[in-house]
């Protein structure tokens, strides 16, 4: 009686909250619906199709406004959005065209990557992920959106959420790395920080979930190269963090470049409609990626004008730079190869997400030139990014605890990234001015104060072949100085110092799109460089630049301590100081597996057995999978990432060991800071299931939680397992769990766990 009376006051209250949010979202819905209806019955066919074009307005804005045939677009409605012009007055003059001078009035919609900040930049996506720190995250995105907002954007083509295991290819440093569970809570943190309340202020955007899908899995780590898997790798291992940004309520979604089962995604309707739109539930825009329909010619499938054909029928909506459904589908329509209801779902599409950014109520919301000189680069935006890049440095090795450094005696700073001021933003950045941000030998300069001499030598080039170089350094070109002359000023300056501080690795531009790399060490001089100033005898702490996992395994051997610094962003100098220094303990952990060597790629912590694994990680097992020459381990694994403190797990406890159906299980560790520092420390829990229909990984990441222990604290951590932490895809793609047993692992990282074993009714 008393358990019914409960129920119906809580069916009563949820009724009262929730009635009127459905009413309100169906009103809200209505009136859309109604605008929409109104304002398309008085489009033409050639307006329709102009809504679902999206030309790259940096080839066409010059200048201080813009040519001529961007500004005849507009007037004639022939496009429905631009991307990648930076500044509000062109922006604002853009927008003011197509409300001011074309039939129907239709705003623009205004696209950038804005990936990891706008002009003040954090960490790249991989470095952020290693945070294991989703606020952080989200902060990351409101902080994007309010700059990029108040600088005329409202859509934002982030966040990118491919899953990659392959650290040859360059964009593994756009994404949250190699994990599923990890990446669907990056996703989600991202669209809240950047969508906000949905869309409602004039600080919040639009955000497109990308590249849908599988782009992280191209073959040989090649850019844009094929990806083939099965069904099953698909759902149990790539697709959830695109579905989470789905539930988090994405507004975009932008189809990928390779083909998913031999159909480029642009055109594949398996995946962009029975998937995503049926199954998912997905009600937004999808645009394609760059001239993604016109590639499909490259491909083998079809030339331009039956691209364009399949791409909208698979449920494309907007077209990047093709402009395949601006100029081919009016023909298409006449010959009966596209029906009007298509283009009108399309074209239907691109309006709502117009109307939900509320362009349609105030056309220049994003053109606030107040917040313009107001909210970019503020003091307490650049905060965040530092204390934000603090969380995502990883200590990969740290001999007789040699950082963090005394400011004190004489400190080197050696190598090309010193003072590569426009190096420190990594790929993605460029909307922002490196003009003002500090190097990092100004911040260490800074932090020493008078209380050390920091030395500086640049040390080396990139590479020695100025070739090489210039196509590694892209866009920012450093300057290049005499191989031998730099190495002989570096040993100078090395014989000075006390301590050496390295700065290298790859320059900005050498990870991201378009940069696939077979060679992943050190680049040449940089490792000569290196390998010369450990050869000093005095120690040296190599603080590595990269946008992906290297091949270090003479570092790892040879040079005391490692610090991770990734691409830190605009306040990088800074907050390597706080690192190095120990204002802040380092409390990053690898979200990306770090190989030994090239050819043991792919390498990921979760995956399958074989019929034969390598029983004891020798060398070489003949029989077993391994390799002749290389032992199946990766140098530094997934999660994993040292402080200046230690932690010490203790107590592994399983509430029970059975988990009920329908019940749940706590699992405890203890945890204790025993070293002398306060820290950060990410407690990572995994999952095995032991025997299942399909085979299933040898470990999973089910659950984490990052704490602060002061130096001598400890804590007990508990996490609760319910079945829903055991469910996978079977053979016939459902979701389900099987009975029988389960490891549970805790641990610092994949490799260093815990085990306890339990069962499941
Ligand atoms: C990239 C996308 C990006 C787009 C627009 C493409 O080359 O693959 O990630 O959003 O360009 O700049």
């Amino acid at each position: 009686m008393m358990r019914r009376m409960k129920r119906c006051c809580l069916l009563v209250i949820y009724n009262i909250l929730l009635i009127p949010t459905l009413l309100s979202q169906n009103h809200y819905e209505n009136e859309m619906d109604c605008f929409i209806t109104d304002l398309m019955e008085r489009m033409t066919l050639r307006e329709k199709l102009g809504q679902l074009n999206l030309p790259s307005g940096g080839d066409l804005v010059t200048g201080s406004v813009m040519n001529g045939e961007l500004s005849d677009m507009i007037r004639k409605q022939e496009i429905g959005g631009f991307f990648n012009v930076k500044g509000i007055q062109k922006i604002n003059a853009l927008q003011h065209l197509a409300v001011e001078e074309s039939r129907l009035k239709i705003p623009l919609l205004v696209g950038a990557d804005v990936i990891h900040g706008y002009e003040t930049i954090f960490p790249i996506p991989l470095a952020l992920s290693c945070s294991w720190d989703t606020l952080a995250v989200e902060r990351m995105a409101r902080i994007s959106a309010i700059e990029a907002s108040a600088d005329g954007i409202n859509w934002t083509f982030s966040p990118m959420v491919d899953i990659c295991r392959d650290a040859r290819w360059g964009r593994i440093a756009e994404g949250s790395g190699e994990d599923p569970y990890l990446g669907s809570l990056m996703a989600k943190a991202y669209v809240r920080g950047y969508q906000g309340n949905n869309m409602q202020g004039n600080d919040e955007i639009l955000a497109c979930v990308k590249h849908f899908a599988l782009y992280g899995a191209s073959e040989s780590g090649r850019d844009y190269n094929v990806v083939d898997m099965s069904r099953l790798r698909m759902y149990n291992e790539y697709l959830a963090p695109y579905k989470a940004a789905v539930d988090a309520g994405v507004g975009s979604v932008m189809s990928s470049f390779n083909i998913v089962d031999g159909i480029p995604a642009t055109a594949n309707k398996w995946l962009l409609t029975d998937l995503l739109r049926d199954e998912w539930g997905f009600g937004g825009l999808l645009v394609t990626d760059y001239n993604s329909i016109a590639e499909m010619s490259s491909h083998g499938v079809a030339p331009l004008k039956e691209a364009s054909i399949r791409a909208l029928q698979a449920g494309t909506d907007m077209d990047m730079v093709s402009c395949g459904f601006l100029n081919t589908l009016e023909e298409s329509l006449k010959e009966g190869k596209v029906t009007e209801e298509q283009i009108n779902a399309a074209c239907r599409r691109v309006l709502e997400a117009k109307y939900k950014l509320g362009l349609f109520s105030d056309p220049y919301k994003y053109c606030d030139t107040l917040r313009t000189r107001e909210k970019l680069y503020t003091a307490e935006h650049r905060s965040s990014a530092r204390t934000i890049a603090t969380e995502t440095f990883v200590l990969l090795k740290n001999d007789r605890h040699l950082l963090p450094l005394d400011i004190k005696g004489k400190i080197a700073l050696i190598g090309p990234m010193a003072d590569a001021r426009n190096n420190m933003c990594g790929m993605w950045s460029m909307t922002c001015t490196p003009s003002r941000h500090g190097t990092l030998l100004e911040g260490i300069r800074s932090a020493a104060g008078d209380k050390a001499e920091i030395l500086y030598a640049k040390g080396s080039n990139i590479y020695y072949d100025a070739e090489t170089e210039k196509a590694a350094t892209g866009i920012r070109p450093l300057e290049r100085g005499d191989n031998r002359q730099l190495l002989d000023e570096a040993l100078r300056i090395a014989a000075r110092a006390d301590v050496i501080v390295a700065a290298l690795g790859e320059c900005a531009e050498m990870s991201g799109e378009s940069v696939s790399r077979t060679n992943l060490e050190i680049p040449d001089a940089q490792q000569d460089l290196l390998k010369a100033l450990v050869k000093t005898g005095k120690p040296v702490v190599l603080l590595l630049f990269t946008g992906r996992p290297l091949v270090l395994n003479w570092e790892a051997t040879n040079v005391h301590s490692i610090l991770n610094v990734w691409f830190g962003g605009s306040e990088t100098g800074d907050a390597v100081a706080d690192v190095l220094f120990g204002k802040v303990a380092p409390s990053g952990k690898l979200t990306t597996t770090f190989p030994r060597s090239v050819g043991q790629l792919p390498l990921f912590y979760n995956h399958l057995n074989t019929g034969r694994p390598d029983p004891d990680n020798r060398i070489f097992n003949r029989y077993a999978s391994n390799y002749l020459d290389e032992s199946n381990e990766p140098l530094y694994p997934f999660g994993y990432g040292l402080s200046y403190t230690d932690f010490v797990y203790s107590d592994l406890q399983i509430s029970s060991e059975t988990l009920p159906k329908n019940g749940e299980l706590t699992v405890s560790v203890t945890v204790t800071n025993k070293g002398n520092y306060d820290g950060y420390e990410t407690v990572q829990l995994y999952l095995r299931d032991i025997y299942a229909e399909i085979a299933r990984p040898v470990k999973e990441l089910k659950g984490f939680e990052r704490i602060f222990l002061k130096s001598g604290e400890s804590r007990d951590i508990n996490f609760v397992i319910t079945e829903n932490d055991l469910k996978f895809y079977n053979s016939g793609l459902e979701y389900i769990y099987e009975p029988g047993e389960f490891d549970v692992m805790v641990g610092s990282n994949s490799r260093d766990v815990q085990t306890k074993r339990f069962k499941v009714e």
